[in-house]
């Protein structure tokens, strides 16, 4: 069964038109992967799911319901949650604080513990402050505060960028955990090989509209899509 499914969203800025009939369907528990150059409208169409666009046309059923009225709060409630690009942890508070923050926050929330569990490098900085951590630790921790909601759909958007080559592979081995975990995720990467490493399904859009879609296993062999609508080689990561 689809989780999520986008027919025909148009979302706007202003004047400018930035998605264009855009569809999508994602299946529960698949890892899909949105993939597209600098300014195709990645963040946009994962704002669009968030209702945090400031204008978008279509439908956007989740589990089979329209949400595409609902306010962003509802849609939260929903059990969708967003990782921004700018990772969002409280700069004050310590890890654990954060985390608890976040877990109060939700109706049906997972275990605090489960979390140093699956990020067992936050288990050794439980009182660190949020401004004292790392760009990949701060990264993982936004992620734990997203997923001690229990979220169904879990959305990522770019979670790598910035991030060096070791701290990609330890995010690539806890969100491998993160996704055995009965949740789907949806995130957008500039970084190909992480990208088809986690994900199951891949998404290509193209100035704001469709250009490809199917298994992973398929896109690596396009190496015509790849050059064409992805700057491989030239990835976030240094
Ligand atoms: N707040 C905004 N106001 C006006 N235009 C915007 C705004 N945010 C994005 N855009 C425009 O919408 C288009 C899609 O942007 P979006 O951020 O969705 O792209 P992206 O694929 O996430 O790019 P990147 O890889 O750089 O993150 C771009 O042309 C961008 O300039
Ligand atoms: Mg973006």
């Amino acid at each position: 069964m689809n989780i999520l499914e986008l027919s025909e969203v148009n979302a706007y800025y202003g004047n400018s038109h930035v998605l264009f009939d855009l569809e999508m369907a994602i299946e529960e528990n698949d890892v899909v992967t949105l993939l597209g150059r600098n300014g195709a409208g990645k963040t946009t169409t994962l704002r669009s799911i968030t209702g945090t666009v400031p204008r978008r046309e279509g439908r956007i059923e989740f589990r089979g319901d329209d949400i595409s009225d609902m306010s962003v709060e509802g849609i939260s409630k929903r059990g969708i949650k967003l990782v921004p690009e700018e990772r969002r942890v409280f700069p004050t508070l310590t890890v654990v604080e954060n985390i608890q923050l976040a877990h109060e926050l939700a109706k049906d929330p997972r275990e605090i513990e489960e979390m140093f569990e699956i990020f067992p490098v936050l288990d050794d900085l439980r009182k660190n402050q949020g401004e004292n951590l790392s760009g990949g630790e701060q990264q993982m921790l936004s992620v734990a505060r997203a997923l001690v909601q229990n979220p169904d759909l879990l959305l990522l958007d770019e979670p790598t960028e910035g991030l060096a080559p070791v701290i990609v592979e330890d995010l690539r081995e806890v969100l491998g955990d993160v996704v055995d975990r009965d949740v789907t995720v949806l995130m957008t990467e500039q970084n190909v090989d992480f990208a088809l490493d986690l994900g199951e399904t891949a998404y290509i859009i193209d100035k704001g509209s469709n250009v490809w879609e199917g298994p992973v296993s398929n896109l690596r062999k396009r190496e015509d899509l790849l050059d064409e609508y992805l700057s491989v080689g030239g990835g976030e990561a240094e």
